[in-house]
C-alpha cells in the first residue's frame, strides 16, 4: 500500500514535466519526425537519420515537403543552403500556409541567379487569401555557401521575419484598421524547389540552364517553439502566457530597440523592393497598413 502510493507518487512526479512541457511544442532534431516528403517523385530526401533533407529539381520535375503538424502562432527556425552556381530560374520556396480559398500564408521564396549574381529574397504575407504585400531583399551574404538561419516569428500582434537572428521584416496586427491578420487559421510547414524561369530571374530574361541540373537546395536544424494545431484544439489554449513563464516569451515578443536598428539597417541597405512605397501599382492610395 504504502510502496504503491509512493511509486504512484513518484510516477506523478516524473510526468509533470513531460506534460507541462507537451503544452507548447518545441522540437529540434530529427526531420523525420517533423516532416513528410509530398512530391518529387526520389528527389526530396531526408538524410544522415534526419539531419538534413535535400530538394532536387531537374528539367522534368521539383520536389516538396510539408510539416506534419500545423502551427496556431510559433517562433519557427529552419537552416537552409541555397542552390549553389548558377540557380537561374529556380525559385526556393519555404513558407507557412492554411488551406482553403480565404487561407492565410507567410512566405519566403528564394529567387536563384547566375552564378555571382544575388539571390532575392521574396517575401509575402496573405490574410483571408490576399497578399500583394511583397518585400524583396538582398542578402549581406553568400546564402548557396553554408547555411543560414531563416526564422518565422508569429504571434498575435505581429510577424517578424529574420535572417540569421536579423530581422528584415515586420508586419504588423492592423486588425483596428479593417486589415485581416493572419490568427484564426492554423498552418503548416511548406518548401518546394521548382523551376519558375518565366518570372524569377531579372523578370524572366534569364532561363534556367538544365546542363547544371539537378539543382539542390538543403535544409537542416529545424526549431519550432510553437502551439500546434490538431483536432480543432492548440496545444497552448491553456497556456495563456504566464508572465513568469518565459518559454513562451515568444507569444508577446516584439522589437526591442537594438532589433529596431537592425531592421532598419537591412531596410535601408538591403530592401530593393517594397510595396508600401510602390504608389505606381496602388494609385487609389497604399494598403492601409503601409501608415500604420
Ligand atoms: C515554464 O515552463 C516550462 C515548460 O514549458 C517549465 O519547465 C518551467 O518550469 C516553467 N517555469 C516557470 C517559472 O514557471
Ligand atoms: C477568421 O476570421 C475572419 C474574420 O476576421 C472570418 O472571416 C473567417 O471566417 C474566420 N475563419 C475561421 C476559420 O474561423
Ligand atoms: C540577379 O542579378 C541581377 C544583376 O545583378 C539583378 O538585377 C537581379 O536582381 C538579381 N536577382 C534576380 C533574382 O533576378
Ligand atoms: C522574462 O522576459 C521579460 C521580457 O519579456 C524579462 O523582462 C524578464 O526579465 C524575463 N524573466 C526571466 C525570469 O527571465
Amino acid at each position: 500500500m504504502a510502496s504503491s502510493s509512493t511509486s504512484s507518487s513518484v510516477k506523478l512526479m516524473l510526468l509533470m514535466p513531460i506534460l507541462v512541457s507537451s503544452l507548447m511544442v518545441a522540437t529540434v532534431g530529427n526531420l523525420n519526425q517533423d516532416f513528410d516528403i509530398t512530391w518529387g517523385d526520389g528527389r526530396a530526401n531526408i538524410l544522415n537519420n534526419g539531419e538534413l533533407l535535400t530538394l532536387k529539381l531537374d528539367k522534368a520535375s521539383g520536389s516538396g515537403f510539408q510539416s506534419k503538424n500545423e502551427y496556431l502562432f510559433g517562433k519557427i527556425d529552419m537552416q537552409l543552403k541555397l542552390v549553389p552556381g548558377n540557380s537561374a530560374g529556380t525559385v526556393t520556396a519555404y513558407y507557412l500556409s492554411s488551406k482553403g480559398s480565404t487561407w492565410d500564408e507567410i512566405d519566403f521564396e528564394f529567387l536563384g541567379n547566375l552564378s555571382g549574381d544575388p539571390y532575392i529574397l521574396h517575401t509575402n504575407v496573405f490574410s483571408q487569401g490576399k497578399g500583394n504585400r511583397e518585400q524583396q531583399f538582398y542578402l549581406w551574404f553568400d546564402p548557396t555557401a553554408d547555411f543560414h538561419t531563416y526564422s518565422i516569428l508569429w504571434n498575435p500582434q505581429r510577424i517578424i521575419y529574420s535572417v540569421d537572428g536579423t530581422p528584415i521584416r515586420e508586419f504588423k496586427n492592423s486588425e483596428s484598421i479593417g486589415v485581416p491578420f493572419p490568427k484564426n487559421q492554423s498552418m503548416r510547414i511548406y518548401s518546394s524547389l521548382w523551376n519558375a524561369d518565366d518570372w524569377a530571374t531579372r523578370g524572366g530574361l534569364v532561363k534556367t540552364d538544365w546542363t547544371q541540373a539537378p539543382f539542390t537546395a538543403s535544409y537542416r536544424n529545424f526549431k519550432a517553439d510553437a502551439c500546434t494545431w490538431s483536432s480543432g484544439a492548440s496545444s497552448c489554449s491553456s497556456t495563456t502566457p504566464s508572465p513568469s513563464n518565459n518559454s513562451s516569451s515568444w507569444l508577446s515578443q516584439e522589437l526591442d530597440s537594438a532589433s529596431q536598428e537592425k531592421l532598419k539597417w537591412v531596410q535601408k541597405n538591403y530592401m530593393i523592393y517594397n510595396y508600401c512605397s510602390d504608389t505606381k501599382r496602388f494609385p487609389q492610395g497604399l494598403p492601409p497598413e503601409c501608415s500604420a
